[in-house]
């Protein structure tokens, strides 16, 4: 049997795509074998990377002059890429610190060069994305970069900073889940655990004109001038996780596309706050006006009713609902592949809990 699995990443997939993967598993169509144990350089698999990109370009309304690469390493490389590629002009970056992840990116980018923190968070353990405003990245900085949805504070963007300068976004967790004006941004990198796919690939989206800048003791596989040249072929490809992403990417586009998954993951978010809203025992953590629609932290105040509560949940099949270890408490993780049945189950279970508690 199936549970709903409200894990951060890796987290649930399309059970549709689950299963066309299965269909799929030991013959690919008329190629005889699996997609596992096909050439990166067969005609087969080219036709699945290509379209695995060319349906993720029509999905984000990508500008032609994106590029975009398949990679590996995770989004924690990309806390390296960015600096080594981008820091160029001045070795120097506008960071904007919203939690852990934002923090690992800045530590990365300190071996690089120069990494201002502009803004923060932390005072109030990020519960909040802080205001921002033009004047805070005045000229003299080769990038500007934001943890656009934070994983383990349940936070997110609503409003980007404005900037003349490339503005870079970890979307980790909420790719795919809302409209992006993709052409405000100078890089988009996400690991594909979350929205994406499985763990394995990560899809950077960069404007061509910031490919090509790394300096020459960059080495040869972290310079996306590399991956860009040879259409993210340039060494062996992650090709599982590449031919999974593309089965979501179908998938989303039968179903409507990013458009219509956003109006269902604000529905699906509306459902889960409005009840800790209302609730007497749990409450959410995140401030409301910069709450995400991907993960959603709560509490109960009480660290042993939070673990009857996780484990009371578990026993109804909804699993993975424990808060990060920083942070404690539950969190909900609820991308695109969470049916709205698994967040009325959720609520169910916690009505009951509150009553009983
Ligand atoms: C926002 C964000 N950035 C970066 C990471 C790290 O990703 P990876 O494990 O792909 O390096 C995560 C992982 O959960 C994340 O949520």
């Amino acid at each position: 049997m199936r549970v709903y699995n409200f894990a951060a990443g890796p987290a649930c997939l399309p059970e549709a795509v689950l299963k066309q993967a299965q269909e799929d598993f030991v013959c690919y169509k008329q190629s005889g074998m699996s997609v596992m144990e096909m050439s990166h350089r067969s005609a087969d698999y080219e036709a699945i990377i290509n379209k695995a990109q060319s349906d993720l370009r029509a999905l984000m309304h990508m500008p032609e002059k994106y590029k975009v690469l398949f990679l590996q390493g995770g989004a924690s490389m990309q806390f390296a890429m960015v600096p080594l590629n981008l820091m160029s002009e001045y070795r120097r970056a506008y960071y904007v610190n919203t939690g852990a992840w934002s923090k690992k990116a800045i530590a990365e980018a300190k071996k690089t060069g120069e990494a201002v923190v502009v803004a923060s968070s932390e005072d109030k353990t990020f519960s909040y994305i802080p205001e921002l405003e033009k004047g805070m990245f005045g000229g003299g900085a080769d990038y500007v970069h934001i943890t656009h949805n934070n994983t383990i504070y349940g936070t997110r963007y609503t409003k980007l900073p404005e900037t003349d300068i490339p503005l870079v976004a970890d979307m980790s967790s909420s790719i795919l889940s809302e409209e992006t004006d993709v052409s405000r941004f100078g890089i988009i990198y996400a690991g594909a655990q979350k929205n994406i796919g499985p763990a394995g690939l990560t899809v950077v989206i960069i404007r061509e004109d910031l490919i090509g800048r790394a300096g020459e003791s960059v080495p040869t596989m972290l310079n996306y001038k590399t991956h860009a040249e040879n259409g993210s072929m340039f060494n062996t490809p992650p090709t599982f996780a590449i031919y999974i992403a593309g089965l979501v990417f179908e998938y989303l586009i039968k179903n409507g596309g990013i458009a219509a998954m956003q109006k269902t993951n604000e529905k699906k978010a509306a459902v889960l706050y409005d009840y800790l809203d209302g609730s007497a025992l749990f409450s959410g953590t995140a401030a409301k006006k910069d709450r995400s629609l991907m993960n959603v932290p709560f509490v109960t105040g009480d660290a042993a009713l939070d673990a009857a509560f996780i484990a009371a949940a578990k026993a109804k099949g909804l699993v993975n609902i424990k808060g990060h270890r920083s942070v404690g408490g539950m969190r909900a993780s609820i991308y695109n592949a969470m049916p709205i049945e698994g967040i009325h189950m959720l609520i169910d279970v916690m009505k009951e809990f509150e009553r009983k508690a």
